[in-house]
């Protein structure tokens, strides 16, 4: 006989928050010790030891790989860059100054019609299909940034790694090793977070069956809402109004007077700092004094200082990566774009995993509208 659950009892938790969703092995947030890990290693481990191909490689494969694997991977990843002759075409069209998040989502969306697998889901196909999203949103990410600027689209280089192509794709040249190194730690400390809004929204959208370029497709307009990654490029924009390192302490202690949420801190899961900071922040430090620009630093430690002893609310990791990213040379609306890139690897993670263990989200609302009434006729409305 069928059960009858009492729906009623239960309350919507607004935001979902602690509310556990899925299952999942690609990672783990501890917040109590400040602790990210990706398949068991620690974020901070990754950064500083692994290049972000080993990552990618990780956070799909579940394993490290060995020489010849990450090889392999390497070369099918040169391989996959180029865009077709179409896709180039579409982006010389794309309005100029819209914003280069939907030049991604529809680049993103385009490579799912030219793939004539589109329909096949097994953990093969969807595992070439994120390699090819994987290696071509950099491509579309640079040709979009050089259409903007009414510049020449930059074909990626096969002797190049996976950062310093991209370098060479949006700026014609490859930094300093220093630069290099800023970038890819950035890129592994981005790659994945669990059950946050992007990634659910992912699997949302593969838990109906949907194809993988699809749910990659929605998890970048999710991810594009300053509340989740949109909020890199906001850091940047709080660091100029502020200005100079004088003006950053008065500047918080009266956003904060003001109600004003100020971007870059905060975490729904972190309440004691992002384990993913202190190493980003090390590096967006190296980068100001490697360019002999270090005030972005300076108004971020006042700003961090002031927010933590007024109001106990730390930064999370967009905070010191808006900087970086500045000081690497990028315009402030590519930043997103960039943590796309990145965020590809555990979403298409998240996306194989679900698709594997499938059952359809189909959540249920709690009804606040009104109660049952009838129809009278138009005449007595
Ligand atoms: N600036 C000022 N106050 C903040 C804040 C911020 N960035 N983040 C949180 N708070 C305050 C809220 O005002 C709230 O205070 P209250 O209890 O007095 O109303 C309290 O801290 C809890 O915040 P809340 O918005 O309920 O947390 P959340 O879990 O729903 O949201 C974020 C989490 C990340 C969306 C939120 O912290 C935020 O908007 N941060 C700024 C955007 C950002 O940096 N996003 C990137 C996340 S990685």
């Amino acid at each position: 006989m069928t059960e009858f659950v009492d729906y009623e009892k239960f309350k919507a938790k607004k935001g979902l928050e602690g509310i556990i969703a899925g299952e999942s092995a690609v990672s783990k947030v501890f917040p109590d010790i400040n602790a990210l890990v990706y398949r068991g290693y620690p974020v901070q481990d990754l950064a500083e030891n692994c290049s972000f191909e080993e990552v990618a490689y990780l956070i799909w494969h579940g394993e490290l790989p060995n020489k010849a694997q990450l090889k392999e991977f390497e070369a099918q990843e040169r391989e996959y860059r180029p865009l077709s002759k179409d896709l180039i075409e579409v982006i010389k069209k794309f309005p100029k100054g819209a914003h280069p998040m939907d030049y991604i989502r529809t680049g993103v969306s385009f490579l799912g019609m030219e793939d004539k697998r589109i329909w096949e889901t097994d953990t093969k196909t969807n595992l070439d299909k994120s390699m090819k999203v994987f290696a071509a949103a950099p491509t579309i990410v640079a040709a979009a940034y050089r259409h903007q600027k009414g510049l020449e689209i930059i074909a990626p280089k096969k002797e190049l790694n996976y950062c310093e192509n991209f370098f060479h794709m949006c700026f014609g040249k490859v930094p300093p090793k220093e630069v290099v190194k800023a970038f890819d730690v950035s890129m592994t400390l981005y790659a994945e977070h669990g059950f946050n809004a992007s990634t659910f929204t992912g699997r949302v959208i593969t838990s109906t069956m949907s194809d993988l370029y699809s749910a990659v497709t929605g998890a970048i307009g999710s991810l594009k809402g300053p509340l989740h990654g949109g909020a890199n490029e906001q850091v940047m924009h709080v660091l100029q109004e502020v200005g100079e390192p004088e003006k950053a302490r008065e500047w918080m202690l009266n956003a904060i007077k003001t109600k004003r949420k100020v971007m870059g801190f905060g975490h729904r899961v972190y309440k004691r700092g992002d384990s993913r900071v202190p190493t980003m922040k090390k590096y967006a430090a190296g980068l100001g004094k490697f360019k002999g620009e270090e005030k972005w630093q300076q108004i971020s430690d006042i700003l961090e200082r002031t927010m933590i002893d007024e109001k106990n609310i730390h930064p999370n990791l967009d905070f010191p990566s808006g900087p970086a990213y500045y000081l690497m040379g990028f315009d402030i609306d590519m930043f997103t774009p960039i943590f796309v890139m990145s965020r590809i690897t555990g979403w298409t993670a998240h996306i194989i995993e679900q698709a594997n263990d499938n059952r359809i989200f189909r959540p249920l609302s709690d009804y606040t509208g009104k109660l049952e009434r009838h129809v009278s006729p138009i005449e007595k409305r």
